[in-house]
This record gives C-alpha cells, structure tokens and sequence, in this order.
C-alpha cells in the first residue's frame, strides 16, 4: 500500500504510518501545490493530510485507490465529509490531544490583547519609552471580568477553567447545554444577543460550518461594548474579517487576538496589519511541542487502521 504525508511530520508518527504503507512525504513546510497533490494522491491507499490541504470532489475522483483521509488537526472543513462517506472513504481527525494546548494560547491572546502586550513591546524597541507614566499603555482588568465563550466543547470547557483561575464569569452559547461548565465553573448559557452585550472578552470556540460562517459581523460587533476584547483561536471564516477590522479601526471594540484568518497566510497587505490594537499570529493554536506530536502519532494511528480497514481510533465519518 502506498500513502501520502503531505507534510514532514516527527519520526515517532512516520514509524506508525510506514507499519502499513510506503510513504511518500512531501518535503519542506510549504503544502503541495494543487496540481502536485493531485498526481501524488493517483496512486494512493492513503492520504494523511494537514488543514492546508483540500481534500474535495476534484481530489476523490484522481484517486481511485484511496481509502483513508486522516486530518492532523481537530478542524477538518478543508475536507468534504459528504464526499469521502459517499465513496466509503473513512475520514479521521486528531481531537482531544490539543485541547489544553489550545486554550493556553486562547488565553495567552486574549491577556496580551488585553494588556497591550505586543503594542507596549513595539513602543519599548522602537526607543518611545521615556519614562514610567501613570496612564501610558493601561488596558482592562482581566481577573473578575466577563468571558464570553461562543462555542461550549472541548476547548472551550478549558477556556472556562482558566478563566475560573482568574474569577472571571463565564457566559457561554452551545447548540447544547454544557453542564459539566455550568456546574465546574458556574458557566451560564445565554443567546449569543446577551453574550455579545455582557461579555468584557468574547472568544470564539466553534468549528467552521455553512452556520457559523460569518457568524460573528458587522451587525455582532456593533453590540460588544466599545471596551470588549475578541479572540479567535478557532477557525478565520466564522469572523467577517473586513467587518472586525473596522471594528477596531473605529474603536467600537476595544482590542482583538487573532491566531486564524479568512485567508491563511494572512496577506502582508492586510488592513489587520496598519491596526495596533489587535495581536496576531500565524495559527499556532496547538503548538506546543508535545501536542503537536501527539497529533502527528494520533493521525498516523487513524491512517494505519484506515489502511487496515479496521475502524479509526478518531473517525468523523
Ligand atoms: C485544528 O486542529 O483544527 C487547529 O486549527 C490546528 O491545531
């Protein structure tokens, strides 16, 4: 059998997936181009794949052979699920391994967002300093403020408990009631209207879906309060990017920690970029080393059963 790893992943996972397949791992840290992926795939039992990759109709029909997709990471909307489950393709993604990891760098954003870190950083190494000024660089209190968490799962559960740590009230909204939250952390469902109005730091925590796309816009972040802070750690689409940079350019939000975009790599001539009241980062969510290898051997374990033809220890179809 043969696979693709379109990425140069740890040894540890390249150990697991050659048990069961000839590898052909794409080299270097850029993805394969569109048209290399293709022909690569042609031949292909198996397919482990990164976000970076789409995985599509287009993909399924070149590849005859294929009957494993295994995603390293817990978002998989660059696959078509419908299409891979119509063509007995099992899919498999990495969750639970990232989680804290996740949180920790959600958290990480929305402090620093907060407490203007990158901004004040910039002021000290571009020579501004002059001395220490009882107003210079100040921002809003985290600890007893109020954390809105759009989207209550896994990742969002960890958000809550480290805003615990810092008294916060959690405020959240979930299809579901998420108990676990309500009562660990004294978490309160609302509608996202009552979410966006209360909330001192909103974080998004939702997959990407034709429902979430744009869910946070123009109309959402009108109804933050003009001191708000907003962070995305989850997927760019589900923020009307255009519309939250005005929203920052007018101050009618206080301040953003962006890790994810409606266009990744975020192009250089971005308006984000002219804003000094938003910090942003190249999507690092679960990058931690640990993590990032857990997610690596978990997505190797996924393809190998895929290969196998034994069911996925992580499937999504
Ligand atoms: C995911 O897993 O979906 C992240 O975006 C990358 O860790």
């Amino acid at each position: 059998m043969k696979a693709l790893i379109s990425r140069a992943l740890p040894e540890e996972a390249l150990a697991i997936a050659r048990t069961a397949a000839d590898l052909e791992i794409w080299p270097g840290e850029v993805p394969p181009p569109r048209e290399a992926l293709l022909e690569i795939v042609a031949d292909c039992d198996g397919l482990l794949c990164l976000l970076t990759d789409r995985v599509d109709f287009a993909l399924l029909d070149r590849a005859p052979r294929l009957r494993v997709v295994s995603q390293m990471a817990v978002g998989y909307d660059n696959i078509d699920i419908a299409a891979c489950t119509s063509r007995g393709i099992r899919v498999g993604n990495t969750p639970g391994v990232l989680t804290e990891t996740t949180a920790d760098l959600a958290f990480a954003l929305l402090m620093a967002a907060a407490r203007r870190v990158t901004e004040a950083e910039r002021y000290l190494r571009s020579g501004s300093w002059q001395t220490w000024s009882p107003m210079l660089l100040t921002g809003p209190d985290i600890h007893h403020a109020t954390l809105g968490i759009v989207g209550l799962g896994r990742i969002g559960y960890e958000m809550a408990r480290r805003a615990r740590g810092f008294e916060m009230r959690i405020l959240y909204t979930n299809r579901t009631r998420n108990e676990a939250a309500e009562r660990d952390f004294g978490a309160e469902r609302v509608n996202l209207d009552t979410l966006l109005r209360e909330s001192d730091f909103v974080s998004i925590h939702t997959p990407l879906s034709p429902e979430t796309r744009h869910l946070i816009g123009a109309p959402e972040l009108a109804k933050m309060k003009p001191t708000a802070v907003f962070v995305n750690t989850a997927r760019g689409p589900v923020v009307d990017q255009r519309a939250l940079y005005e929203a920052l350019r007018d101050r009618e939000i206080a301040a953003a920690g962006i890790d994810v975009f409606e266009v990744e790599p975020l192009p250089m001539d971005d308006p984000l970029l002219t804003l000094d009241n938003v910090v942003l980062l190249p999507h690092i969510g679960s990058a931690s080393i640990a993590t990032r290898t857990k997610m690596a051997v978990l997505a190797a374990n996924n393809l190998v059963s895929g290969l196998k033809g034994e069911p996925l220890p992580h499937p999504v179809n």
